[in-house]
């Protein structure tokens, strides 16, 4: 059996949470492959809402795995609030979760070295969400990080506070206050929290899933305009978040790869800095954000908004050879009369259609404007849906090479579309 795969092909929040809590019930296990809790995932069902930060969004049906992938970075003190949280309406999770042994984990110190490091950055700063999740990846890669299969020896509590040694000579090259002794207890206390849940060797667990034929769906957080080799550098995260991200994030071998769904929105949005061609300064902008109700789920801050870029999607369509398109936030522009798509851009006179190298330079975007259209929300099929709308979908199609195979018409698991 293949494992099939959903991720961002925006800056993020293009719906990642609401379409994996949708897709769920075809699939047995669901497993996040990177990221940390800079992600939030907002889900809406029978008059319910969540938003999830590092657990994958499978974990409101029952009868699925979920598993925390060694790709991710896991906070315990997050951890245990969104645990917390849940636990009284869902206590069959204490079950069906699981935590990777080779899971990063993010200390109080990484997020003291994140605000550290960002606020020296003035103008400059990436925007972090201030999770830590730079720092914890840099220790990854860097050979210095703690796993929670450290948690569980002996050696943890040296381990913790020689990492924490090396830390906090890190943070004195930084003129910034902290006190981290409060944090650190409850950090301790998350920890031991978190030995509640099955902390296992989740690559081979994942393959054994694969030999049983049990049908994975691998879950992306962020998107691979963030992504770490192929985002907008160095407005990024720090993890992979294409397609092949999914293979070192659950140890899953690339011919392992089934569907590969690529989820954009019909517009665009980009939270925290960095460059964003197609960015509204305008009205349209204003309305995008208010109809979208475009405020960050983790952090809270508004999202810049802007058209749909298409010369941006047909480069992460292709980067992680995306089978499948799922179209959300298709009832945001019925707002509109005219919307319109970025179908090239204009660097220095020329015209290209190439995601370029310097995103930062000047680049102005040529539209194609297209009719808007209305539909009922309660609409339930392809065929019924407006002409209008079919015509930008397949425009879309023929100009990034893959088809739209789900559209989403409102935040609601049910105010979802397959196209047969
Ligand atoms: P994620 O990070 O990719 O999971 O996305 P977020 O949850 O951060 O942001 C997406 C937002 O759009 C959430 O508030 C969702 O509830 C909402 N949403 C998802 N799909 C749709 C849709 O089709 N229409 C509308 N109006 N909202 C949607
Ligand atoms: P989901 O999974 C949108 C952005 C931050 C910042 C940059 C780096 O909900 O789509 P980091 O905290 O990783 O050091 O921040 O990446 N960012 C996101 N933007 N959605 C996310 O996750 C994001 N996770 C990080 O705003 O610009
Ligand atoms: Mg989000």
């Amino acid at each position: 059996m293949k494992v099939d795969v959903v991720l961002g092909l925006q800056w993020g929040d293009e719906g990642k949470g609401k379409i994996v809590d949708f897709l769920s019930p075809k699939y047995d296990v669901v497993a996040r492959f990177q990221g940390g809790p800079n992600a939030g995932h907002s889900l809406h069902f029978e008059g319910k809402s969540y938003v999830l930060h590092s657990i994958p969004s499978g974990i409101f049906h029952s009868d699925k795995a979920n598993i925390i992938g060694n790709g991710v970075v896991l906070d315990p003190i997050t951890f245990r609030s969104e645990i917390v949280a849940l636990l009284n309406e869902y206590p069959y999770i204490k079950n069906n979760l699981y935590i990777s042994r080779k899971t990063h984990l993010i200390l109080p110190t990484h997020r003291v070295l994140d605000a550290a490091s960002e606020a020296s950055k003035g103008k400059t700063k990436i925007g972090s969400t201030l999770k830590g999740i730079g720092p914890t990846y840099m220790d990854k890669t860097g050979r210095n990080g703690l796993r929670v299969g450290d948690t569980l020896t002996k050696q943890f509590k040296d381990k913790y506070h020689s990492l924490v040694k090396k830390h906090k000579r890190l943070i004195s090259n930084y003129d910034f206050d902290y006190d981290i002794a409060e944090k650190e207890k409850e950090w301790f206390e998350a920890v031991e929290f978190m030995h509640q849940f099955q902390i296992v060797d989740s690559e081979f667990l994942i393959n054994k899933y694969i030999s049983d034929k049990k049908l994975i769906l691998a879950e992306g957080a962020q998107g691979t305009l963030l992504d770490i080799d192929f985002g907008t550098y160095p407005y990024v995260t720090s993890s992979s978040t294409v397609s092949a991200g999914a293979c070192i994030g659950l140890g899953i071998a690339p011919n392992k790869l089934g569907d590969i769904y690529g989820i954009f929105k019909s517009y665009t949005t980009r939270v925290g800095s960095g460059p964003f061609p197609t960015e509204l300064f305008d009205e349209d902008g204003t309305k995008l954000q208010n109809l979208g109700n475009e405020i960050g789920a983790t952090t809270g801050r508004a999202r810049r908004c802007g058209w749909l870029d298409l010369v941006a999607l047909k480069y992460t369509v292709l980067i992680n050879g995306i089978t499948k398109l799922i179209l959300t936030k298709a009832d945001v522009l019925t707002g509109f009369d005219t919307i319109k798509l970025a179908v090239a851009y204009k660097i220095n006179g020329e015209e290209t259609t190439e995601f370029p190298y310097d995103i930062e330079q000047d680049i102005e975007p040529i539209y194609k404007e297209f009719p808007s259209w209305k539909f009922d929300k309660d609409i339930k099929s392809y065929e019924k849906m407006p002409l209008e709308f079919k015509n930008y979908v397949r425009f879309i199609e023929d100009f990034v090479g893959a088809p739209v195979n789900i559209i989403s018409v409102g935040p609601d698991r049910s105010e979802t579309i397959f196209r047969s």
